[in-house]
Order: structure tokens, then C-alpha cells, then sequence
């Protein structure tokens, strides 16, 4: 799928299908999402795949019971790891570079599962002691956001978003006529395994099957 055209057809979807995802289709998420930029590309996150049913319905529930969590087939969920970029960037990095290495890679992973023709939505609704548990992390991975991803079960209205006249300013340069929509403009986009790395001893993707003991 054209890039611009994922970018404006992703729609937030809370209905899933429950058919599973082809393993090459979440690997290629997965890879789009270790492509993702990092500060010092140091990857201050840790990502979590949790397909158990047991697991998935645990995470619905510590998502402050949006059950649709746990009708998705798969969930990732994106953690900061923030003593991986401490060392190196101090303060800035616990408390902003590891938040953004991570949502910027949930980004990713959403945007190439939309352009798998897959489904998700960003879940930031949860409470954070309780998905810690439900992932089995150890202490220092604070989970951010969680995305399932799954084939949708329903086709959500665009919710429309601000315009860029309103949402962007401009310093300097042009006027910024370049950002009001013409009368006729159509709508604007809707409101539209991990590389070795020494001294990381942690592995970037950490599968959560059912029966898993650290449970
Ligand atoms: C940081 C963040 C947190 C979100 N948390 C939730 C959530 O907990 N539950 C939910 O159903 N949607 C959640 N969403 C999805 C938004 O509601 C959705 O992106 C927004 O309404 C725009 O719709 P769209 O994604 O279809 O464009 C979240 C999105 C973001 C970016």
C-alpha cells in the first residue's frame, strides 16, 4: 500500500475478527519497529508479544477492562528501558528519550501492520503495576502502550482532526497561506528479532505464550 494512503486509511479498530496473524506478518511488525529511530540508536525500550489467551485476557483487564484487548490475536507491548540510554544521555534520557525510542517504535510496528491490512488500535488507557505483572517484566521496563493487532471486525469512521492552520506555527518563511485548506481540498487525513548488541543482556522482543511460568 502507498505510504500516504496507510498514513490517512489507519483507523483506530476495537473489533477484531479473532483470525490469527501469520507469523511473516508479525515479524515484518516487528521489523518495522526495530527500524524505528532511537536516541544514540540505543533502543531504550523493550517490546513484549503476547499471544496466550489466558495473558491476553489478563491484559484487558489491567486495560481498565477494554475487553477488545483480548479479542485481538496478538498485542504488543511497548516499554521504556530507560537505563539502557541513561548512561550515556543522564535525566533526559529517563525521562523523555527512552518514552519517545518507545512510542516512536509502537508507531512503526502500527503503521506497518495497517499496511498489512491488519488492524490495531494504541491502548495508553492501563494500569501500569498490573501490566508490568501481566508481561512478567523485571524491574526498570515501564510498559507505555499497548497495541493489539488483529483483522478487523469493523470499518470505523475518519474522526477528523484539527486543521493545519490551527495545529501548526509557522516562524518566519512564507506566510502561511500553504496551510489553510482550499474550499474544495478533500478532508484531511482522519481525525483520517532484534540486532546483537554487546552488554545488552535483555533480548529486545520477549514472546508471552500461554503456560508461560513467569506467570
Ligand atoms: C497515547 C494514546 C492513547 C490511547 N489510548 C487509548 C485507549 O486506552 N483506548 C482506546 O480505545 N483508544 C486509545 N487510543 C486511540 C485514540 O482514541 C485514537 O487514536 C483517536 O481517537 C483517533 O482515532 P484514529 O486512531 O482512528 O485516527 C489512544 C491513542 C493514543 C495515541
Amino acid at each position: 500500500m502507498e505510504f500516504f494512503d496507510v498514513v490517512s486509511g489507519r483507523r483506530s479498530v476495537r473489533a477484531f475478527t479473532g483470525e490469527p496473524i501469520a507469523d511473516a506478518q508479525l515479524r515484518k511488525i516487528l521489523e518495522a519497529a526495530n527500524a524505528a529511530p532511537s536516541a544514540g540508536n540505543l533502543q531504550a525500550y523493550e517490546i513484549y508479544l503476547v499471544t496466550g489467551a489466558r495473558q491476553r485476557q489478563d491484559l484487558a483487564r489491567a486495560a481498565r477492562d477494554q475487553l477488545f484487548v483480548a479479542s485481538a490475536p496478538a498485542a504488543l507491548v511497548f516499554c521504556t528501558h530507560a537505563a539502557l540510554a541513561h548512561g550515556r544521555y543522564g535525566e533526559r534520557a529517563r525521562r523523555l528519550y527512552a518514552l519517545q525510542d518507545a512510542t516512536i517504535a509502537c508507531t512503526f510496528a502500527m503503521l506497518a501492520a495497517a499496511a498489512l491490512g491488519l488492524a490495531t488500535v494504541w491502548v495508553g488507557a492501563f494500569d501500569d503495576h498490573e501490566v508490568h505483572r501481566v508481561i512478567g517484566a523485571p524491574p526498570g521496563i515501564v510498559p507505555v502502550a499497548i497495541l493489539p493487532i488483529g483483522h478487523a471486525a469493523e470499518t470505523p469512521e475518519a474522526p477528523g482532526r484539527r486543521g493545519l492552520d490551527e495545529l501548526v506555527h509557522r516562524l518566519g518563511g512564507r506566510p502561511d497561506r500553504a496551510f489553510r485548506r482550499a474550499p474544495s481540498a478533500p478532508p484531511l487525513p482522519a481525525r483520517p528479532f532484534r540486532r546483537a548488541q554487546a552488554g545488552r543482556p535483555a533480548p529486545l522482543i520477549h514472546w508471552k505464550l500461554d503456560g508461560d511460568s513467569r506467570h
